[in-house]
C-alpha cells in the first residue's frame, strides 16, 4: 500500500499539470511515462563518450545536452567520458567527429558522405554512435537522438543526414537604441525585449542568450544575425564590439556564429569621415579595419547583412556606384577571413499609382539583374520569398530566377508581422513551401525555388534560409506558445525543404506538449488550417494581406493599400479589382519569370485562382477556375476561414486535464481573441467590399446580422455615438464611446433560452477601460480593455480594426422581455467603447 501511494505521489508530480512558461520551448525532455518506456530501460546504453571535443564547443554541448536529455526523458544517469578505449560501441552513446571517429576507431561502414554540419546517427540496442562531419553536426546528431527518445521513439535508426544548404541563420531585427516600452525594442517583435540590447548597449545580464543557441542549434540553425537591418552604426563602436564579443562567446558552444547588419553610413557616422563613398580609399580602409578589429575579438565571425538604398538606408547609389560595387566593399573587407556578406535584395522606391506600369514587384529584378556576375564569391544576395512583403499568399520572387551567376539565399519571416502578430494562430510552413516547391523553369528546366537557394540549380557553393525571428524577453520567446512551431519548422526546412509540414508540427507538438494523441491530433488539426483560414478571412486571390499598411501591419484597412507610394497596390474601384501585372496590357511583372512561367501568369486561363489578383486586374463579376465570381469568392472565403477558427477555442478546451494549466490559460486566451479577431476581419474586408462593388451576397451574410444589437441603437446614459474609421470596423458604420462612466441598455426580444453574449468593444492603448454586463440589474460578467497584458501585436490608439475586439458569455438563461445592460468606465487615454451585442442562440456564429 505504501508502495502504491508513493507511485501515485510520483505520477502525480511528474503528470503535465505542472506549470510551464515556455522557456524550455521543444526542448523540455519531460519524463516518458513508463507505458513508453517499459522494456527500453534496460537495454538502453549506460554510458556517453565524446571523443576530442574542443573546449567550450558543440561536442562539449552534446554531451551535457545527452546526459540531460537522457536523465529528464528516460531518467537514467549515464557516466559521461571524454577518454578510454571508447571505440567500443557496445553500451555507449558515442560522439564525435568523423575525422576524430576513423582516426582513432578506424573506418567507419558504410562510408559516409557527409556535407558541413552533417551528421550519422545510428543507435541499435545499446550502441549509439553520433558522428558529425564536423562538432557542429554532432550536436545536431544528438539533438535529433534526443527527438527521437523524447517522441518515445525507441525504434532501430542508422541513416546519413546532411543540410539543404550552408547558410541557416536567424536574423533579428533587434534595435540597439532599445526604447523603454517593452515593444519597442524590436521591430516587429511580439515576444518582449531584445534579449540583446538596451539602451544603445549589448546587456551586462546575456542569460538568455545560451538558452536561445541551444533552441537554434537543435534545429540547425547555424548563425545569428543580431541586430535590425534598419542599423545602427553604434553597433560598431569598442564598447559595443566588445558586447559582439561576449555575445559570440555565449553562442559558440551552440556551433551558432554571430554576425552583424550593417549601417552603409557608418564611416561618416560613427567614423567621421566627410564620405561613405564605397570606392573610396578612406572608407575602404575603414571598413577593412573595422572588420579586422571585429575578427580579433570573434575569430569565427559569420559576416554582415545588409540593407541600402532600400526605405531610407543609406546606400551606394548615394554615390552613383552599383549595389554590387557597394556589396563587394564589405566582400573585400571580409574575405581574408573567411567570412560572408549577405546583402538584401529588398531595395525599391517610392511609386506613383496613377502610372498603370508602374509595380514594385518589379523593383528587385530591375535593381538586381543587371549586376548578376559583378558580385564577389562571398556574397549572397538574400531575397524575400515574393516580390512585395511577406504576404499571406505571393508567388516565388521572379529574382530567384534572374541571377544564375549569384549566390542566393531565401528569406522568411517567422515573425508574423503581416499574418496576425503571433496573436492568430498561423502555421507559416505550408506557405512556404508554395515558395520553396515553386518550378521556376529556368531554361524550360526543373528549377525548384528550394533548388536555387540550396546552390544546386546554378552551381553555387554559398546559399541557404534566413529566418526574421524576434524572439525576446518573453518566457515564450516569441510572444505565443503555439507560434514557436514556426521557429522549430523554419529550421527544419532550412535543413531540409522537402519535409513535411504536418509531420513538422506533429514532432514540434510531441516534444512540447507530450505524447497524449488528443493533444497531438489537436494542435496539429488547427494548425494544419490555419494559414488557409488566415487567408481566407484576410486577403484572398492574392490581393495580398489587406492590413494597415500605413499604421499597425495587424488589423483590416483595404484602403490603405492604395493611393500611396508603397506599391502595395490593389487597384480596386467599383467595378475592378487587381494588379495587371501582364506584359500585354500591365506593368510586365510576369514577364520577370522565365518564359514557361510568364506564360503561364500571363493569362487568367493559365493562372491559378490564388494568384488571380496578383496578376490580373479584373470585374468584381469575373468567373474564377472554381466557377465563382471574384467578390463571391471574397464573401465566402471570409465566411468560411472566420468559421474554421471560431471552432479553435472548443478544440482546445477539449483538452482541458490534459494541457498544463499555465499553457492551457493561455492558449485559450489567444484562441478566443483570434475567434473574435477574425469576425472583426471578416465583416470589416467583406462590408469594405460590399460596399465598393454594390454587389450582394448571395447567400445574405454580409450586412445580415439578425442576431446583432447595434449599441449606438440602445437606450443610451454617459456614452455617445461616435464614427469609426475605417468604416468597416464598426458594424452599421458606429460605436458609443464615454472617457467617464456610461450605460447601454436594450430589452432583449428572444425566446427564452440559453445563449451566448458576444460583445464587441474596442481595446486602445493608454489605458484599460473597465464593463460590467448586466441581466436586469445582475452582473453575468466583467472584463477589462487590458489585452495589451497578453497579447504583444502592434497596438492601436484609435477606434478601428487593430482595436476591435470580442469578449463571449456562454450558457447565458435569458427570458424575453429581459433587460441587458453594459456599463463602460473608460481610463485613462482609454475610452470605454462599444461596438455592438450579440445574443446568440447555441451554435449559432452571427
Ligand atoms: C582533435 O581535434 C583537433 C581539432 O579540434 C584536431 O586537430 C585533432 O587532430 C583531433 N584529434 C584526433 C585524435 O582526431
Ligand atoms: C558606443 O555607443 C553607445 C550608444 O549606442 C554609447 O553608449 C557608448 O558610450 C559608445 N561607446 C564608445 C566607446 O563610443
Ligand atoms: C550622380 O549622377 C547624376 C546623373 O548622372 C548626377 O546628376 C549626380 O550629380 C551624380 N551624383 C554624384 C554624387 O556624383
Ligand atoms: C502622381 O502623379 C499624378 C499625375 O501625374 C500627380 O497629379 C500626383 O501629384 C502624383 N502623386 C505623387 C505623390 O507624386
Ligand atoms: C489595360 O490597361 C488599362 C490602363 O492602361 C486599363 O484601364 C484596362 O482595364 C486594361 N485592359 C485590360 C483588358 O485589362
Ligand atoms: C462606401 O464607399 C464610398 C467610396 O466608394 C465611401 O465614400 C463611403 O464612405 C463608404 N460608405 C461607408 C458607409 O463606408
Ligand atoms: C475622450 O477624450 C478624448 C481626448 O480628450 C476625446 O478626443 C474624445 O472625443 C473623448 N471621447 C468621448 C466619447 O467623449
Amino acid at each position: 500500500m505504501v508502495i502504491q501511494s508513493l507511485l501515485i505521489f510520483f505520477l502525480a508530480a511528474i503528470a503535465p499539470v505542472s506549470a510551464e512558461s515556455g522557456i524550455d520551448a521543444w526542448l523540455r525532455y519531460a519524463r516518458l511515462p513508463g507505458s513508453v518506456t517499459r522494456g527500453h530501460l534496460n537495454s538502453f546504453p549506460n554510458r556517453i563518450v565524446v571523443l576530442n571535443a574542443s573546449k567550450n564547443g558543440p561536442l562539449a554541448s552534446a554531451s551535457s545536452e545527452l546526459h540531460k536529455g537522457i536523465q529528464g526523458i528516460l531518467g537514467l544517469d549515464l557516466d559521461v567520458s571524454s577518454s578510454g578505449k571508447s571505440c567500443s560501441a557496445q553500451n555507449t552513446i558515442v560522439v564525435s567527429t568523423l575525422e576524430t571517429y576513423q582516426s582513432s576507431c578506424g573506418k567507419l561502414s558504410p562510408k559516409l558522405n557527409l556535407k558541413e554540419d552533417g551528421y550519422w546517427l545510428s543507435a541499435k540496442g545499446k550502441s549509439v554512435q553520433i558522428i558529425g562531419q564536423n562538432e557542429r553536426g554532432a550536436l545536431y546528431g544528438a539533438f535529433q537522438y534526443l527527438s527521437l527518445l523524447a517522441q518515445g521513439d525507441f525504434s532501430e535508426v542508422a541513416y546519413a543526414s546532411n543540410p539543404s544548404a550552408p547558410v541557416r541563420w536567424a536574423n533579428q531585427w533587434d534595435n540597439l537604441n532599445a526604447a523603454t516600452a517593452a515593444h519597442g525594442s524590436i521591430e516587429r517583435g511580439y515576444g518582449g525585449a531584445s534579449i540583446f540590447f538596451n539602451n544603445g548597449l549589448i546587456k551586462d545580464d546575456l542569460s538568455r542568450v545560451p538558452l536561445y543557441g541551444r533552441l537554434l542549434a537543435s534545429v540547425g540553425i547555424n548563425g545569428i544575425i543580431i541586430n535590425n537591418v534598419n542599423a545602427d552604426a553604434n553597433l560598431l563602436n569598442e564598447t559595443n564590439l566588445a558586447g559582439v564579443k561576449r555575445i559570440a562567446d555565449l553562442f559558440r558552444p551552440w556551433g551558432v556564429k554571430v554576425g552583424i547588419s550593417l549601417n552603409f553610413a557608418s564611416p561618416q557616422v560613427l567614423g567621421a569621415l566627410t564620405t561613405f563613398d564605397p570606392l573610396d580609399s578612406t572608407v575602404i580602409k575603414w571598413w577593412t579595419d573595422k572588420t579586422n578589429r571585429i575578427y580579433q575579438l570573434v575569430p569565427d565571425f559569420a559576416g554582415y547583412l545588409v540593407k541600402a538604398n532600400s526605405e531610407g538606408q543609406p546606400g551606394p547609389l548615394t554615390y552613383n556606384r552599383t549595389l554590387a560595387e557597394g556589396a563587394n566593399l564589405f566582400a573585400k573587407a571580409i574575405e581574408p577571413h573567411g567570412g560572408i556578406v549577405v546583402f538584401r535584395a529588398f531595395v525599391y522606391d517610392q511609386l506613383n499609382e496613377t502610372n498603370w506600369r508602374a509595380d514594385r514587384a518589379n523593383a528587385a529584378v530591375q535593381f538586381f539583374k543587371d549586376l548578376d556576375g559583378q558580385f564577389d564569391s562571398n556574397v549572397l544576395v538574400q531575397i524575400k520569398f515574393g516580390p512585395i512583403d511577406f504576404q499571406v499568399r505571393e508567388p516565388a520572387s521572379p529574382l530567384f530566377a534572374n541571377l544564375p551567376k549569384t549566390a542566393v539565399s531565401i528569406e522568411l519571416q517567422v515573425t508574423q508581422e503581416y499574418l496576425g502578430q503571433q496573436c492568430h494562430l498561423v502555421y507559416l510552413p505550408p506557405l512556404w513551401q508554395t515558395i520553396l516547391g515553386f518550378d521556376m523553369r529556368y531554361n524550360h528546366r526543373q528549377s525548384y525555388v528550394r533548388d536555387i537557394v540550396s546552390g544546386e540549380v546554378f552551381n553555387h557553393k554559398l546559399g541557404g534560409y534566413a529566418g526574421v525571428i524576434n524572439v525576446g524577453m518573453d518566457d515564450t520567446w516569441i510572444g505565443s506558445h503555439l507560434a514557436m512551431s514556426n521557429m522549430f519548422a523554419f529550421g527544419r526546412l532550412a535543413w531540409n525543404p522537402q519535409a513535411d509540414s504536418q509531420d513538422i508540427i506533429e514532432e514540434w507538438t510531441r516534444l512540447t506538449f507530450g505524447l497524449s494523441r488528443d493533444v497531438i491530433s489537436a494542435i496539429v488539426d488547427m494548425s494544419m488550417k490555419s494559414w488557409p483560414a488566415y487567408e481566407g478571412y484576410s486577403g484572398n486571390l492574392g490581393i495580398q494581406t489587406l492590413t494597415d499598411i500605413l499604421y499597425t501591419h495587424y488589423g483590416a484597412n483595404p484602403a490603405s493599400q492604395d493611393n500611396n507610394g508603397w506599391g502595395q497596390w490593389t487597384r480596386a474601384d467599383s467595378k475592378t479589382i487587381g494588379m495587371d501585372r501582364t506584359v500585354s496590357n500591365g506593368t510586365g511583372n510576369a514577364g520577370q519569370y522565365p518564359k514557361d512561367v510568364a506564360d503561364k501568369f500571363e493569362h487568367t486561363q493559365t493562372t491559378p485562382d490564388d494568384l488571380m489578383l496578383w496578376f490580373h486586374h479584373v470585374p468584381y463579376t469575373f468567373k474564377l477556375h472554381s466557377g465563382k465570381t471574384v467578390i463571391q469568392h471574397f464573401y465566402d472565403a471570409h465566411y468560411s476561414g472566420a468559421a474554421t477558427v471560431q471552432k479553435f477555442p472548443a478544440t482546445w478546451k477539449s483538452l482541458k486535464g490534459q494541457v498544463d494549466a499555465e499553457r492551457y490559460v493561455d492558449v485559450l486566451y489567444r484562441l478566443q481573441y483570434q475567434a473574435g479577431h477574425s469576425l472583426v476581419w471578416r465583416d470589416g474586408i467583406s462590408e469594405f467590399y460590399r460596399n465598393l462593388s454594390s454587389i450582394p451576397d448571395k447567400l445574405n451574410r454580409v450586412r445580415n446580422h439578425p442576431h446583432r444589437i447595434e449599441a449606438e441603437e440602445m437606450e443610451l446614459s454617459g456614452f455617445t455615438t461616435v464614427n469609426v474609421s475605417p468604416t468597416e470596423c464598426a458594424s452599421k458604420y458606429k460605436a458609443i464611446a464615454t472617457n467617464g462612466t456610461g450605460t447601454a441598455t436594450t430589452k432583449l426580444n428572444v425566446p427564452s433560452g440559453k445563449y451566448t453574449v458576444a460583445i464587441n468593444y474596442y481595446d486602445v492603448m493608454g489605458g484599460s477601460a473597465s464593463y460590467d454586463v448586466l441581466l436586469n440589474g445582475k452582473s453575468i460578467g466583467t472584463w477589462k480593455g487590458d489585452s495589451e497584458n497578453y497579447l504583444g501585436h502592434d497596438f492601436s490608439t484609435f477606434l478601428d480594426c487593430h482595436s476591435a475586439i470580442r469578449i463571449t458569455f456562454e450558457d447565458v438563461k435569458i427570458s424575453r422581455g429581459d433587460k441587458l445592460t453594459i456599463k463602460g468606465t473608460g481610463d485613462a487615454q482609454e475610452q470605454a467603447a462599444i461596438d455592438y451585442v450579440a445574443v446568440l442562440p447555441q451554435g449559432v456564429v452571427d
